[in-house]
């Protein structure tokens, strides 16, 4: 949540602006929220930072250069006349199960904006289209509201600095056509699909090419998540059914660094779930030139260009195999496209790309 003080009708040298959010722990939210301010400091804004819990013995080192004070003084800044901008990161499960406790929790907030932005120009960013869409049918009292989309942003460093290993621990011999699967062991991520177009996929190819082929199905795993554990023996029970043990490696948890090295080594990434708000994965896959195949619902739809850095399919295993195919018939088509995704995530998803649409909204508020 940002807030920019409007003294001048033009936009001055040294826009002020100043963030509140809640908590500035070490989580991926925060790590946005920093970024946004450090980024926007960079561009020469005066930036404050408010919360209502600091501790600087547990926050990201980069914050003890802003100021920071431990408070939300929210009502005093509404008896000024600010320009607000909010940057709504909705937890998933608000906007898909409407679930009333959430819903409740984030009224205070939402009735906040409906009685303080009325006649001011105010902006409300979301992550997506997507969630753009479901904001507006979730939240009917704000209709009037038209909220903007700020796409997260890819950060980089980590894909830039690590070597990709080989990847003999983890495939077979003789494996050409690598596919992967990366996604968290939930059924609601619709995994069977890739277990499903793989079984498709061997009816449409000779044996010999078929022999060539493999599926790592990677994803965060916790042994204390009950739905983690039942789903995985659900996916070995399928494999096992279906005569994939052969062909199919599962990865339970992963280093960084094996991630890395999988998107290096794979032809080409399956992303399997419908309705995705936005999915850093498909990012992840298509910087480091890996193709994507995913469900054409959701976030995908901004993130992947359809034919271009990958093929957005109906959630059906026929259509999920037919752009498999494509990949083994036409092996150039994985460098083809690798380039055009990493030329997408920069141009639109780099840090770069955040900063400089996040300071225009900062910028479009003054006018
Ligand atoms: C990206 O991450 C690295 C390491 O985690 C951090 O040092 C750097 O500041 C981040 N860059 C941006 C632009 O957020
Ligand atoms: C999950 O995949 C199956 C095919 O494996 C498909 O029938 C189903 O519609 C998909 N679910 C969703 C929510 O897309």
């Amino acid at each position: 949540m940002a807030e920019k003080r409007a003294r001048d009708p033009e936009p001055g040298p040294s826009p002020s602006v100043l963030f509140l959010h809640p908590d500035l722990g070490v989580g991926g939210a925060e790590r946005l929220v920093l970024d946004a301010a450090l980024a926007l400091q960079a561009r020469g804004c005066s930036v404050k930072l408010w919360t209502a819990h600091y501790d600087p013995g547990h926050c990201f080192a980069d914050s003890r250069g802003l100021q920071v004070s431990a408070c939300i003084p929210v009502l005093k800044l509404a008896r000024r006349r600010k320009k607000i901008l909010f940057y709504c990161h909705f937890p998933d499960l608000l906007l898909t199960r409407r679930d009333s406790f959430l819903k409740r929790l984030y009224r205070a907030p939402i009735d906040w904006i409906e009685e303080y932005t009325t006649g001011m120009a105010d902006c409300i960013l979301v992550n997506s289209q997507f969630t753009a869409a479901i904001f507006k049918e979730t939240f009917k009292s704000l209709s009037h509201i038209e909220p903007d989309v700020l796409y997260p942003s890819l950060n980089v460093t980590s894909f830039d600095s690590t070597a990709p290993e080989k990847l003999d621990d983890l495939v077979p011999e003789g494996k050409k056509f690598l596919f992967l699967s990366i996604n968290r062991y939930e059924r609601k991520k619709n995994l069977t699909l890739a277990l499903e177009a793989l079984v498709k996929l061997r009816g449409r190819l000779t044996s010999q090419d078929w022999d060539k082929v493999h599926l790592i199905m990677a994803g965060g795993y916790d042994e204390r998540v009950l739905e983690n554990v039942d789903h995985y023996q659900e996916l070995k029970k399928m494999v096992q059914q279906s005569d994939l043990a052969q062909c199919v490696t599962f990865l339970r948890s992963f280093s960084d660094k094996q991630k890395i090295s999988l998107l290096h080594g794979c032809t080409c990434v399956l992303y399997t779930p419908s309705h995705e708000h936005f999915g850093i994965v498909p990012l992840e896959a298509m910087y480091m030139q890996c193709p994507v195949i995913a469900v054409n619902s959701g976030g995908p739809l901004e993130s992947i260009t359809h034919g271009v850095t990958g093929f957005l399919c109906e959630p059906d295993p026929v259509h999920f195999s037919e752009a498999m195919e494509k990949f083994i018939h036409e092996p150039s088509l994985k460098a083809t496209m690798g380039l055009a995704g990493r030329a997408r995530v920069k141009a639109k998803f780099s840090s770069e790309a955040f900063t400089e649409q996040l300071y225009q909204y900062v910028t479009k508020l003054l006018v």
